[in-house]
């Protein structure tokens, strides 16, 4: 690990702040870097960012923090993706189909059926021979960098209406999508009406009837009470997507050389930390979904909707790029098979 500049840390005056209880305040930071986050507290991506910035302040002698925005405070994925971009806000995790519209090729993380399993996904992820161009490519164009891709969860459909045990059962159903192409495609390809939005809206367009159901993982579903409205989850398992980290580059660039390495040192035990959380939260979101009522359906025909897809996934990997990434997905699959 970083560090070892030996300084002793002082810690900071208990109390306040909005960090966990017994947290280092870290309010006091000579420049505290904004983190855009669109859900919940509870959610171990905000908890490891928290941590994340509370390192970063100890390993900088208080010189850079973070404080963390939860519940889209700050506005939808796309939106804040914007402000990163021109460095109003300087870091976000963002959902892999919103990077689409930066640079296509990040499609293939987002195709349905993609990764057979989180180890797989975070061999990927770990791996800057096979990520790193990708992620260079909005560092030129965007002033965006890519720290990490994470693990966020399995997703499955939910409406109001009924369970979904095959893609007949979709039609007519109007479903919310991440803002992206991709994401149109593949609901509208597994039977169903897409309607793309920010996940802050969904809600009430549940509770309206503007919408029949979405498709998210169970963390998603429980803690934005999707489950009071939507209460019929199925388990169509068709995408695991990631989200990245990212902070605007000239950000990243700015900070002093040692700074800099000691905070990016710091990025793989967050990422690591996130993702092993995710799995325990997943559970338990689905078990207070049940509590209220919420019915999970596992009887689904899985490759039936592998199928209703699998002409999407064809067509979208069609230029050497997305086939270098396709094909170390699937070794990836592989390695990590049974
Ligand atoms: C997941 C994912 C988010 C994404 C959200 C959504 O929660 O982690 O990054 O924004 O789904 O469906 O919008």
């Amino acid at each position: 690990g970083g560090g070892g500049g030996g300084a002793a840390e002082e810690p900071a005056a208990a109390g306040g702040g909005e960090g966990a209880e017994g947290a280092v305040d870290v309010s006091d930071a000579e420049t505290l870097f904004k983190l855009a986050f669109n859900q919940t507290e509870q959610h171990p991506q905000y908890i490891a960012a928290e941590q994340l910035g509370q390192d970063l302040y100890e390993a900088t002698d208080g010189r850079y923090a973070i404080e963390v925005y939860a519940n889209e405070e700050l506005g939808t994925q796309a939106d804040v993706v914007q402000n990163l971009s021109d460095g109003t806000v300087e870091m976000m995790y963002i959902g892999g189909p919103v990077m689409e519209s930066f640079n296509e090729d990040f499609i293939v993380f987002n195709l349905p059926y993609m990764f057979d399993s989180q180890e797989a996904q975070a061999e990927v992820f770990a791996d800057q021979d096979v990520v790193g161009d990708l992620y260079t490519s909005v560092e030129e164009s965007k002033n965006i960098t890519v720290l990490a891709g994470l693990h966020a969860g399995v997703r499955n459909v939910y409406n109001s209406k009924r369970a979904i045990t095959e893609p007949a059962d979709l039609e007519g159903l109007k479903i919310r999508v991440q803002q992206s192409d991709s994401q149109v495609a593949m609901i509208e390809a597994m039977g169903a009406v897409a309607s793309p939005m920010g996940q802050g809206e969904v809600y009430s367009a549940l509770q309206t009837g503007a919408l029949d159901g979405a498709e998210n993982n169970e963390t998603v579903f429980d803690a934005l009470k999707h489950s009071e409205v939507a209460k019929f989850y199925s388990y169509t398992r068709h995408l695991m997507i990631p989200d990245y980290l990212l902070i605007n580059t000239g950000v990243l660039e700015d900070m002093p050389e040692e700074d800099r390495e000691a905070f990016l040192e710091l990025i793989p035990g967050a990422v690591e930390e996130a993702n092993e959380g995710f799995v325990t939260f997943a559970e338990e979101s689905r078990a207070r979904s049940e509590e209220i009522g919420a019915e999970f359906n596992d009887d689904v025909d899985v490759e039936a909707f592998e199928e209703s897809v699998a002409d999407l996934v064809e067509s979208s990997i069609n230029n050497d790029v997305r086939q270098e990434l396709f094909d170390a997905v699937q070794a990836a699959n592989e390695a990590n098979a049974g």
